[in-house]
């Protein structure tokens, strides 16, 4: 009785407690974006009824400064601008949505991701592109907060956010500061401590530093870590994840986000999963760990199926979390 009332009242000071369950939590990649074209507000509202514990936000800003949710900094692998907008590609034959004002996006249909060099779907299996009528279109952040709180309230069921800055270096050399724009949004959405049902992240190792530091964010933040090589800006992976830039890491932010193959591989088809130490050397630090993408369609190399993965994410790894295309299907895992 008492650890009820205690959970009470913990709920009732703490709503954004709610998103965060005792078992691993599940990040609705993109939205389920294993079902609807990535990042649409659709993608978002079936995400929240699947029972994602988080839905993720990657961030751009459009010419206007406008924060929108869209992967790619350039258009073209998921809408028809080359058709609406001849003449508008910079020279490498991208549109970025940065030269783009937020009236112009609104005229975008968003569609299933092209993969630019075959110009066929990413994922053959997924949303048709031929429904690209559906009337998609890009959101502002602004939109998708209201839509998934408003979801949170209608449903009585908390989905927390997980906001990633896109190329905020690549930004800050074009005169543009991401990270102080979406700040600025998710403090007015009442996102601003570590209660809120938020999970800030940046592949970045420099803007993770500044968004604690100079911008003063104060809710949880996860550094990401890309599977091999470097971000745009410099950040050296491989230092990332050695004890030193782990430590470093600790002191800053709240938790990881790595490509699964820091977590777990397969050497050979066949051969048992090999899982390596990065879990149990980020936890000792603090560390949350929340690998990325776990796709039923697109199984790292070697492994035997999604059940596999699962399991070696979350019984032998032993990851908090995750991020999922198929919110369902890992919450089914998880919640067994
Ligand atoms: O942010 C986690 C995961 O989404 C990172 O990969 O490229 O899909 O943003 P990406
Ligand atoms: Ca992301």
């Amino acid at each position: 009785m008492r650890l009820l009332v205690l959970s009470a009242l913990l709920l009732a000071l703490a709503p954004g407690l709610l998103a965060q369950p005792a078992r691993p939590v599940v990040v609705a990649h993109r939205g389920s974006s294993g079902y609807l074209p990535e990042h649409t507000l659709v993608a978002k509202a079936h995400a929240h009824a699947l029972g994602a514990d988080f839905i993720e936000q990657d961030i751009v800003l459009t010419k206007d400064d406008v924060p929108v949710v869209l992967h790619d900094l350039y258009l073209d692998a998921v809408t028809d601008v080359a058709r609406r907008f001849p003449g508008r590609a910079r020279p490498d034959g991208r549109h970025y949505a940065l030269d783009f004002t937020l009236a112009e996006l609104r005229q975008l249909e968003v569609r299933e991701r092209a993969n630019l060099k075959t110009g066929e779907a990413q994922y053959p299996g997924r949303y048709p592109a031929a429904a690209a009528s559906a009337g998609l279109r890009i959101p502002t952040l602004e939109e998708e907060l209201t839509l998934i709180q408003a979801l949170n309230r209608s449903t009585g069921r908390i989905a927390g956010i997980y906001p990633e800055i896109k190329a905020p270096r690549w930004h800050r050399d074009q005169g543009r500061d991401p990270s102080r724009v979406v700040l600025a949004v998710l403090a007015r959405f009442g996102y601003a401590d570590r209660t809120a049902p938020c999970f800030l992240q940046c592949f970045e190792w420099e803007e993770v530093r500044r968004l604690r530091g100079e911008l003063g964010w104060k809710g949880r933040l996860v550094q990401l870590i890309g599977g091999s090589g470097q971000s745009a800006d410099g950040t050296d992976y491989g230092w990332l994840v050695s004890e030193a830039g782990l430590k470093a890491v600790a002191a800053v932010a709240d938790g990881i986000g790595p490509a699964l193959g820091r977590v777990v591989n397969w050497p050979a088809a066949g051969a048992p999963v090999q899982v390596t130490d990065l879990v149990t050397r980020a936890r000792a630090l603090g560390l949350a760990v929340h690998p990325y993408t776990i796709r039923r369609d697109d199984l790292p190399r070697h492994c035997p199926d999604l059940p596999a993965l699962h399991a070696a994410l979350f019984e032998k790894a032993r990851v908090d979390g995750a991020f999922t295309d198929f919110p369902d299907l890992t919450l089914a895992h998880v919640r067994r």
